[in-house]
């Protein structure tokens, strides 16, 4: 019997230590099925606690069939539990000595390449992150994002039920509408699926385009995201080199026949290449010739610094090989995870299905509030003063490293997205330069982890949209500070 009293130290309350108690010595029969337990008021008295705090306990464990009443006589111990002691442990269940089976797709999870990490250790002295993609959040959308959701008070029933696999219908119709102006995407809504973020348009295009062993081609070096989507499906990951002017077809290995490629053609990740025209007619010609399909991340097109926006690469498309994908996460924020996917009409059924069983649909909530986003103009207004205020960032960030890093890195300005690259001195390692930037507290990515070999020469990607310039004027004199010290 629980005869110590629950401690006072400990963070659970005390009925809630009772009740663990009492439950560990009925598993292991220290009490056994039948037996009479003291009475409340007894129990109280002898742990010095109050009688509620052992109601309490008593309460949950006859809740829960641990203990039973009998009219008139007291507690007692059930009778029907389980046969001889029941093993149970105070703590977290043991981690398994031996390893346990997991599925081939179990394992291929678990070695996908993730994300670049983040690289700056605990400890390091007042991190100032360069990390690219991050975009900037402040008060002014934070406003205009509460107006928008204000402005659904009276929340329509439906929207707190399930809704359709494909997502909300008025999102759906905006995102079209917005795509066909701003895009140049031809599409019916109908085509446009709202998912949770790109990767699960990435994930969702991997289950349903590739079997195990089917070739995949990336971009190389390119998005980690890609490559660890078709790892999971089990395909082989084929990488065509970048050249001047995106993706090289004519190095793609030879046989290869690739039955999917990913590409970013508005600003090659990450190295910031824009596809000219004729080679998205050379793109889009292979993949009609060889039945491949196209994944066209166009994740930060909206931030075109010089020069006409480019159209996508999906509204030159007259045969219904592009699967086009583009994300919320860098226009609005990326805790939203919201994101959309255009598919050719024969795909929207085995993607409608693979998403339901995925996750039925994107929270229904926070569609309704982008669509009225959308719809009220506020995102246009939203991309126009950050495309203002990233390209005063980007030439703020060049000077910068212009005046401190000069003799030691190269930096050129890009027309569009929401990094740049610091090309380092010809033999350095980007890997080791950047984790011994990171130990300063400056956080950059090395060109080398989105490359299957290793790049003739070394960069570190330096994300400027989230940092303020004074911030980013600091985050460069560290980063100078460490590059010096570091032998290469
Ligand atoms: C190339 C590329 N595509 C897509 C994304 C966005 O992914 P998500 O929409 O899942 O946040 C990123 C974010 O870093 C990216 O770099």
């Amino acid at each position: 019997m629980a005869s110590n009293r629950p401690a006072d130290s400990s963070t659970e309350p005390l009925h809630r230590q009772l009740y663990t108690r009492l439950r560990e010595d009925i598993l292991a029969r220290r009490l056994a099925p039948g037996s009479k337990l003291p009475s409340t008021r007894a129990l109280a008295q002898d742990l010095r606690l109050s009688r509620n705090t052992v109601l309490g306990a008593y309460d949950q464990l006859l809740a829960e069939g641990y203990l039973e009443c009998r009219q008139g006589s007291g507690t007692y111990v059930a009778q029907a539990l389980p046969e001889g002691p029941v093993k149970t442990t105070a703590g977290l269940p043991k981690k398994s000595r031996a390893p346990r089976h997991v599925s081939k797709r179990g394992r291929l999870l678990a070695r996908t390449p993730l994300m670049a990490p983040h690289e700056i250790p605990p400890g390091a002295p007042d991190p100032i992150s360069f990390r690219p993609g991050v975009p900037a959040v402040d008060a002014a959308l934070l406003k205009e994002w509460k107006r928008a959701s204000r402005r659904l008070d009276r929340l329509p029933g439906r929207l707190l039920g399930y809704g359709p696999p494909e997502g909300h219908e008025t999102l759906r119709r905006a995102v079209a509408a917005y795509l066909a102006t701003a895009r140049g995407v031809r599409c019916s809504y109908e085509q446009v699926l709202i998912v949770n973020g790109s990767q699960q348009a990435l994930d969702l295009a991997s289950r349903v385009l590739l079997d195990p062993g089917d070739p995949a081609a990336v971009e190389e070096p390119g998005y980690l995201g890609a490559k660890g989507a078709y790892a999971a499906a089990g395909a082989k990951i084929v990488p065509v080199p970048i050249d001047e002017a995106g993706i090289a077809l004519d190095r793609m290995p030879k046989g290869a026949r690739p039955r999917v490629v990913y590409v970013t053609p508005s600003f090659q990740y990450p190295l910031g290449v824009t596809m000219p025209l004729p080679r998205r007619l050379a793109l889009l010609d292979w993949a009609s010739r060889t039945g491949a399909w196209i994944l066209e991340d166009d994740y930060d097109s909206e931030y075109r610094y010089a020069g006409r926006p480019i159209e996508a690469l999906q509204g030159l498309d007259e045969d219904g090989r592009v699967i086009y994908m583009g994300t919320f996460s860098k226009t609005v924020f990326p805790g939203l995870r919201l994101a959309f996917v255009v598919v050719p009409p024969d795909l929207i059924e085995p993607f409608a299905g693979a998403r339901r069983l995925c996750d039925h649909h994107s929270p229904a909530f926070e569609q309704a509030v982008l669509a009225q986003f959308l719809e009220d103009g506020r995102f246009v207004r939203h991309l126009k003063r950050m495309r203002a205020m990233y390209r005063r960032r980007q030439e703020a960030l060049i000077a910068a490293v212009r005046e401190r890093l000069g003799g030691l890195v190269e930096i050129r300005p890009a027309d569009a997205g929401m990094h740049v690259l610091a090309w380092l001195p010809p033999g350095w390692d980007d890997v080791r330069a950047a984790t011994h930037a990171a130990r300063a507290g400056i956080e950059t990515l090395a060109l080398s982890r989105f490359c299957l070999r290793k790049p003739a020469r070394g960069a570190l990607l330096l994300g400027y949209t989230a940092l303020e310039e004074p911030r980013m004027r600091e985050g460069v004199r560290r980063l100078a500070a460490a590059l010096q010290t570091f032998k290469g």
